[in-house]
């Protein structure tokens, strides 16, 4: 996720940007640049670390008492140096830096581009410095105010003006941006570490409020420009729980921001007007759709867990055969490819060199490859035909969390989609699944709300040494992401089955005080569900059950239930997984494990 530093006062800004933005660097970047104000507009960027933006500019100093800077994480073009921010116009009045997406970026573009603007990059960024040169009406914040009117999207924006050298304009709409407090100086950033060496008081800029700084006062507005009275706060975190938003750990953060990253997976992919879901990013016309008669899932790990909730969808809406494939498997398995068959590669970070390999003999035996990933610029976003981004933001603990359930709402996407073009299903049913799964982020939340039960059932279960999910349908697909949430973080064996296959063998291994966790969420199977559990039950079993709120029964076969708000049936993977991953996270706690970077693991795998 991209950062922003600004900074207004006596002191030399390039320096005082590039180590702010050297705080912000957890959140995730591939390119990086400063901009001061000193007579005219000066600009520095380049892709790649900070450093290689240090080395430019000990080459070429910049200096200036006003400035912004910002480390990009590509959203809108590729990583490189024209796509890096701060963003100019022609004209050099303006310079931007901006976190979040303009969704309407390329109606205005075009509009833009009628009236003679140049552009010179792929980002929705440099849009917003155009408008404001197109719309300047002598003055910086009405002008900044009537650009606002103009945009849609979730935005944080750092503004400066030629001629206007002793203001810093901030603009925070669903993204987020602080304002430091300093003596004689002031600030601006993504985050509170980025100036946590400068001040500790801080407001946080709320969505629909405008900031101007100067030197000596900060100036906080609505958008139409009414005055508000916003007190301080004072930082007492230190640097290491800022980074983590005050969240003990990374993995922590990253659950929390699970209903952010949905809203920000569905974004403008669900039309307000006619309630259908869209991909502008896909070229895929209904012929070619009708071509499909077979999918290839391949992914490694919780991806391949999400993929098989991807079957699951796409076979029940779309009636097309689907195969999920362990990437590293699949590579070797010279696998049956035609020209009706679609191959779809899910990777959060794009570099897993197994789905990697996957993708590439994919279309060495003559397939098309889909993408789904979160790292724009990533080797699997430039290698695969066509990519369907995320857009959960960084993720950075090795347990993946947000990404999985961001990859599943791509996927009940990518299926309503298909489903609509081809008219597989009702269009109520379609519609249906669109409502509902507008919902789930704050269904999300709910969970995320009241966890204390899952505490207590992580404290009881902390010295086990075996455990075991179970489940039926979707809720099996959703015990192995559990069971492996819950072995790589906390470290103790577990196992998932389904729940009907126990009695083959595996009944066994159930003991008196076995912790097993059965998730029964899909009434249609639930009474059989409700045998399974019976039968470990009376094996001695300590049974945790994970229920719709208003299963008023499953609390008679089971120890304890934990509770998730109801949904559609297909939807409740992203909501059931919640609580599994809360419980890998109190679990890998209660055992004084590093819960972020667990033992022999590492966050991308990129070797075979
Ligand atoms: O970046 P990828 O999605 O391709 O990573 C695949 C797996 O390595 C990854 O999901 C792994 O299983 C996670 N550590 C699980 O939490």
């Amino acid at each position: 996720m991209c950062g922003i530093v600004g900074y207004i006062g006596p002191k030399q800004a390039p320096s005082i940007l590039v180590e702010g933005l050297k705080k912000l660097e957890y959140r995730g970047y591939d390119s990086a640049g400063i901009s001061v104000l000193n007579g005219s507009i000066q600009v520095k960027k380049a892709k790649g670390r900070l450093a290689v933006l240090e080395e430019k500019l000990m080459a070429e100093p910049l200096e200036g008492n006003l400035g912004i800077g910002h480390t990009r994480w590509a959203t809108h073009g590729k990583p490189s140096d024209e796509n890096a921010h701060p963003h100019t116009e022609q004209s050099g009045n303006f310079v931007v830096v901006h976190n979040g997406i303009i969704e309407n970026y390329l109606t205005l573009k075009e509009e833009l581009i009628q009236k003679g603007h140049q552009f010179v990059s792929e980002t929705d960024t440099e849009v917003i410095a155009h408008l404001l040169s197109d719309l300047f009406d002598g003055d910086l914040i009405s002008t900044v105010r009537k650009a606002v009117a103009k945009m849609s999207g979730a935005y944080a924006l750092g503004i400066i003006y030629k001629n206007e050298p002793d203001k810093l304009v901030a603009v925070r709409l669903a993204s987020p941006l602080i304002i430091g407090l300093g003596k004689g100086e002031n600030f601006l950033a993504s985050d509170i570490p980025a100036i946590l060496e400068h001040t500790r008081d801080v407001i946080i800029l709320n969505d629909g409020e405008m900031a101007i700084l100067t030197q000596d006062s900060v100036q906080v507005t609505t958008l139409t420009g009414e005055n508000l009275q916003r007190e301080p706060l004072k930082v007492d975190w230190d640097i290491e729980t800022a980074e983590k938003g005050g969240y003990d750990h990374f993995m922590l953060k990253e659950i929390y921001e699970q209903p952010k990253a949905f809203r920000n997976t569905m974004g403008s992919r669900i039309d307000s007007q006619s309630g259908k879901v869209v991909f502008p990013e896909l070229q895929l016309t209904k012929d070619e759709i009708q071509q499909v008669d077979r999918l290839y899932i391949v992914a490694c790990g919780t991806a391949y867990h999400a993929g098989l909730i991807g079957k699951n969808i796409i076979e029940q809406l779309l009636r097309i055969p689907v195969e999920v494939e362990v990437a590293s498997e699949y590579r070797y398995k010279n696998p049956i490819i035609n020209e009706r068959t679609m191959v779809m590669v899910i990777s959060q970070s794009g570099e897993t060199a197994d789905t990697l390999a996957a993708l590439r003999e994919s279309q060495r035996l003559g397939a098309k490859v889909f993408a789904i990933t979160n790292v724009v610029g990533s080797s699997v976003a430039r290698e695969a035909d066509q990519v369907i981004y995320t857009w959960a933001g960084p993720e950075i603990a090795v347990a993946s969390t947000k990404a999985y359930t961001s990859q599943l709402i791509a996927l009940y996407l990518f299926a309503i989609y298909l489903a609509q073009e081809l008219g597989t299903q009702d269009s109520a049913l379609l519609q249906q699944l669109v409502e509902e799964l507008v919902k789930l982020p704050e269904k999300a939340e709910q969970i995320l709300a009241n966890t204390e039960e899952i505490k207590q059932f992580a404290e009881g279960i902390k010295e086990k040494e075996h455990l075991f999910f179970i489940g039926r349908g979707l809720d099996y697909a959703v015990s192995l992401e559990g069971s492996l949430k819950l072995k790589e973080i906390s470290y103790i064996h577990s196992e998932a089955y389904a729940a009907g296959e126990l009695k083959h063998g595996t009944l066994a291994l159930i003991e008196e005080n076995i912790p097993v966790i059965a998730l029964a969420t899909q009434e249609s199977l639930l009474d059989k569900t409700v045998s399974n559990i019976t039968e470990v039950k009376a094996r001695g079993a300590k049974v945790l059950g994970i229920a719709y709120e208003d299963n008023t029964e499953i609390g008679k076969s089971v120890d304890q239930v934990i509770t998730i708000p109801r949904t559609h049936p297909l939807l409740s993977p992203a909501l059931s997984v919640i609580p599994l991953q809360l419980l890998a996270y109190y679990t890998s706690l209660a055992r004084g494990n590093d819960v972020d970077k667990p033992r022999n693991l590492a966050k991308s795998v990129t070797v075979e």
